[in-house]
């Protein structure tokens, strides 16, 4: 099974493609977390892409499609065969944060048809503008795996310390000073939202209520793996 998560910046879908990541054995790719991974490392790209993603800015196509094309040849992410689709531990992908622009949904219909898969579900996770950045302001997240925490909506069992993966690193991430977040908004206004319609028109676009609490929104997805 093979899925995008879609959604404003703070809408959710980190802490529900963890989730479903354990719920149903499926690869999470979130490209926001690849590229903080190479801001830390100061590899060349991690140095090209850093001031673009500190001021909430999209990084460019180019590097984004060659990042999740490399990603999506890699065998974890393969359904194994026989598998049920929609069934527990069925395989796959969860994308996190691509495709965001209509340039890369084209470019992934293209690698997808390449390794002879499918998109089962895209799933639009709606959360109103005011929330999210309330969501966003309380966020911390673990700089070790990804995962997110609020302050008041998901504390961590033991305080500073993720859950996940066990490190000790939660911090509030670059990206999300108010400056940032609302370009990165805007962003999703303008460059983003825009490929709604490409999937709407091809049948496979689902909403969820992403102002519902959190082990709402996962019986809500749930409901779409399984009914489809
Ligand atoms: P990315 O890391 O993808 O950031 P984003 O899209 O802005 O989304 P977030 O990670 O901020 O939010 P989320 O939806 O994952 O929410 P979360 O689960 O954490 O991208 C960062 C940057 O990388 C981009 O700005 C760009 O520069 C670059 N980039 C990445 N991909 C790119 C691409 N394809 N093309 C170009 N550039 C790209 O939840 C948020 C908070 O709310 C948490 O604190 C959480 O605990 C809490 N919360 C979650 N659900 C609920 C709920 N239901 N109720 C209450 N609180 C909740
Ligand atoms: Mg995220």
């Amino acid at each position: 099974m093979n899925l995008i998560l879609l959604g404003p910046p703070g809408a959710g879908k980190g802490t529900q493609a963890k989730r479903l990541e354990r719920s149903h054995g499926l690869v999470q790719l979130a490209t926001g977390d690849m590229l903080r991974a190479a801001v830390a490392s100061g590899s060349g790209l991690g140095q090209r892409v850093k001031a673009i993603m500190e001021s909430g800015r999209l990084a460019p196509d180019a590097i984004m499609i060659e990042m999740i094309a490399d990603r999506i040849a890699d065998p974890d992410c393969a359904a194994p065969a026989g598998a049920a689709p929609g069934s527990a531990k069925s395989g796959g992908f969860i994308l996190d944060g691509f495709p965001r622009t209509v340039p890369q949904a084209e470019a992934l219909d293209a690698m997808l048809a390449q390794h002879g898969r499918a998109l089962d579900h895209v799933i639009l996770m709606e959360v109103d503008e005011a929330a999210l950045v309330e969501r966003i302001a309380g966020r911390f997240t673990c700089q070790n795996c990804g995962a997110s925490y609020h302050e008041r909506f998901k504390r961590p069992a033991v305080d500073g310390v993720c859950e996940v993966c066990g490190n000790a690193g939660l911090v509030h991430r670059a990206d999300d000073r108010p400056e940032a977040v609302a370009t990165r908004l805007a962003a999703y206004r303008n460059q983003t939202a825009p490929i709604l319609p490409y999937y709407r028109a091809r049948g496979v676009l689902r909403t969820v209520d992403g102002m519902a609490d959190i082990d709402d929104v996962t019986r809500q997805i749930n409901a779409v793996l399984r009914d489809g």
